[in-house]
């Protein structure tokens, strides 16, 4: 069983959606899970498993409330040395260049501060995928057996 703490960044609620339908997948497999919308620095650095959940704005932007506490993440630099983490992106690829750049921004941040990804972080394409649980609960199976 392992503690699984969600991180959210969302404007017109997909990916908020998303948190809390894998949170709820998450304890149907006697997990447990707990949803930040977005939390704070504290509660990443007491948390033993991390999972970021995020949709893209503006130009590659996270959204405003995740990215105040990605702003602040980075400035304190906390130290979260070996503790598993994940990342889903929603974005949409006519974007190009910006596709998904929210979460390959928080995970170049959180490979800086030493935390350990165990496996591929996914990109949900709006283009491709127009119910965004079908791949992300795919994932999150791959993503706890490698815990
Ligand atoms: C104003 C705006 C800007 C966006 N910019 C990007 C972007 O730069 N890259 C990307 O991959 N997707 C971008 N998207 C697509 C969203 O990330 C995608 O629609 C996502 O599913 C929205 O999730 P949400 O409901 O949680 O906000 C943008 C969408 C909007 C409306």
């Amino acid at each position: 069983m392992s503690q699984i703490s969600i991180f959210v960044g969302s404007v017109y609620g997909g990916a908020e959606d998303l948190a809390f339908t894998l949170a709820d997948a998450l304890k149907s497999k006697n997990n447990q899970a707990e949803v930040f919308l977005p939390g704070t620095v504290n509660d990443v650095k007491n948390a033993t498993h991390l999972l970021f959940v995020t949709s893209t704005t503006g130009a590659g932007d996270i959204p405003a409330e995740l990215e105040a506490l990605y702003l602040e993440l980075k400035s304190q630099f906390p130290l979260l040395t070996d503790i598993p983490y994940g990342i889903i992106t929603l974005g949409d690829s006519s974007y190009d260049d910006t596709f998904c750049g929210a979460g390959k921004k928080i995970n170049v941040l959180l490979q800086a501060l030493q935390a350990k990804a165990y496996i591929e972080n996914l990109e949900i394409d709006a283009c491709e995928d127009f119910e965004p649980e079908k791949p992300a609960l795919v994932w999150l199976n791959s993503f706890i057996k490698a815990l």
